[in-house]
């Protein structure tokens, strides 16, 4: 197992997914967790992550002060990135301070020395790297040596082969270090000697067998379908462990897509054998959401709502079966209970949120269900070469994200108004199906229509019009948290607009949102 200490890197994650893409096994956990905590995951090498602070803020974080011993006294193997390399060279008695120049992107360093990180003599002695920091290494501690410079002469690699030690200046994990995924393989294979094994074959196998040995041969398991990724990978894995003690519901709020409910329902039933309860719930929702405008008013009774759904499907379940089921199968993801460091001032903490379905809403409190997260170590890329061993169809996991609150959030103000929610499922069904034809889907992270509540003057057929304008949202992202708005060409955009008006009744404008996130939010509401 591999390590990672989380020092607050915008990167850090980025480490992990990489060295895990080198099918070996890595963890990330805090940077100022404990010593026991560390030792108890039995890592062959320990990854100090990068960091926004400096060594000399008091409150940077940092490792246990008896970390290095210990890493020295069991063969562990020490890689200090950026500001984890200044940690160590602080830690064990060198000097950092601010650098004559600061080192910020792309820079060009020279190997020198007899070194051990860069014996791997292919990679040349001249490599482009992605450097980002203002503090350096001026003076290394007693047994280091310098293997590499930056090309202003700044220390951009250090190491002490004898204690296994080692640190680089710049970022190897970003792809505008050509030469980083390269360096990494050499470094844990060659220098550490790790072996490659950890594949998703392996994780499945794994995780059905914890799921055996905790659900006991009487027990059921419930789990709630959003017709996402996370979730249907969650349940069909479940399913494959215990089979029909599993019992799933999938909810029809009224707010779904064009042919949402049959055409997720078709996989679950037809690909995936899931035994799915489907509820029609949208009188149900819509009639609580009638009136309402204000969006967190919105997610709250949607949220509401499905627990009391929620709620008589398991009484139903445990009048039918005799006894409650026990379990809830959650698709929660490992960004989602990664302990990290943030950076002071950004509001980001530790948060090991349990998600309701689709995070609408938190679970009764009184139902008591322990719960099976079968997804809790993957990032999503990971969930989707899970989901693809288990003979998801490809196209349900490639799937934009779609919001819990659904059409509630893309429909502005009162969603019940007039006939609003079918005229967006035909304009988003129209907009994505010319994605999809353009052949764009799978270069967007997420792409949807906005019914706005305001009428615009038009002339359809020599007649004016006062009819509803709709707004296209196309966005690039890694992980919805930043976006970028996705530039299409202009003819797409052109054929798009006049499909929509000369198909959806009520729409005689069609406007564009190009706003990125921040400042704006991804969805409207
Ligand atoms: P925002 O609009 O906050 O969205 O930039 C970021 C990502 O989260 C999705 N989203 C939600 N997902 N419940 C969810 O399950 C919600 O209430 C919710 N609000 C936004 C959004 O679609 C995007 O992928």
């Amino acid at each position: 197992l591999v390590l990672i200490l989380d020092f607050g890197s915008q990167y850090t994650h980025l480490i992990t997914r990489r060295i895990r893409s080198l099918s070996v096994f890595s963890l990330c956990i805090s940077g100022t967790s404990s010593l026991e905590t560390i030792a108890s995951h039995n890592p062959r090498v320990v990854i100090l992550s990068g960091g926004p602070h400096s060594v000399h803020a008091p409150d940077s974080p940092a490792f246990p002060a008896d970390f290095l011993e210990w890493a020295q006294s069991n063969g562990v193997y020490v890689l200090g990135v950026c500001y984890g390399l200044q940690l160590m060279v602080q830690k064990l008695g060198g000097v950092v301070r601010v650098g004559e120049k600061q080192e910020y992107g792309r820079m060009d360093i020279l190997v020198e020395g007899s070194s051990g990180i860069f014996g791997n003599k292919k990679l040349g002695e001249r490599q482009v790297v992605w450097m980002s920091h203002g503090d350096e290494a001026a003076v290394l501690p007693d047994g280091f040596e310098v293997v590499a410079r930056s090309q202003q002469g700044a220390v951009a690699a250090v190491e002490n082969r004898e204690r296994r030690l080692f640190g680089l200046q710049y970022h190897p994990e970003v792809t505008h270090s050509p030469e980083g995924m390269e360096t990494l393989r050499y470094f844990l294979f060659d220098v550490c000697g790790v072996s490659a094994g950890w594949k998703m074959e392996n994780v499945l196998d794994e995780e059905i067998r914890i799921i055996n040995d905790k659900v006991g041969p009487e027990e059921h398991v419930i789990c709630a379908l959003s017709g996402g990724v996370d979730s249907t990978v969650a349940a069909t894995l479940v399913y494959k462990a215990i089979g029909d003690r599993l019992h799933c519901v999938f909810v029809d709020n009224g707010l779904l897509r064009y042919k949402e409910r049959e055409r997720v329902m078709e996989t679950f039933e037809k690909d995936l054998h899931l035994p799915v309860t489907c509820v029609d719930a949208t009188d149900q929702f819509l009639s609580k959401l009638k009136g309402v405008v204000d969006p967190e008013m919105k997610r709250k009774i949607i949220g509401r709502e499905f627990i009391c759904i929620f709620d008589a499907f398991a009484n139903e379940l445990e009048q039918k079966l005799g006894k409650k089921p026990a379990y809830l199968v959650q698709g929660t993801l490992y960004p989602d209970v990664i302990e990290s460091c943030p950076p002071p001032g950004t509001g980001r903490t530790h948060s090991h949120t349990i998600k309701s379905h689709h995070n609408v809403g938190g679970l009764p409190k009184d139902m008591k269900l322990k719960l099976i997260e079968p997804l809790k170590l993957l990032f999503k890329d990971e969930v989707r070469q899970l989901g693809k061993i288990l003979n998801v169809p490809e196209p349900f996991l490639k799937r934009h994200p779609f919001p819990g609150p659904g059409l509630a959030v893309r429909v502005l103000g009162d969603v019940t108004d007039g006939n609003a929610l079918d005229i967006l499922r035909l304009v988003d069904e129209i907009f994505i199906q010319s994605i999809k034809d353009a052949g764009l889907y799978d270069s967007i992270w997420q792409a949807f229509a906005v019914f706005l509540p305001v009428r615009s003057v038009g002339v359809q057929g020599d007649q004016r019009t006062h009819s509803h304008v709709v707004a296209l949202r196309a966005v690039t992202s890694q992980d919805g948290m930043t976006a970028d708005w996705y530039y299409f060409e202009h003819k797409f955009l052109d054929d798009v607009a006049r499909k929509i008006c000369n198909n959806v009744r009520g729409v005689n404008r069609v406007v564009q949102d190009i706003t990125s996130k921040p400042p704006s939010t991804i969805e409207w509401e």
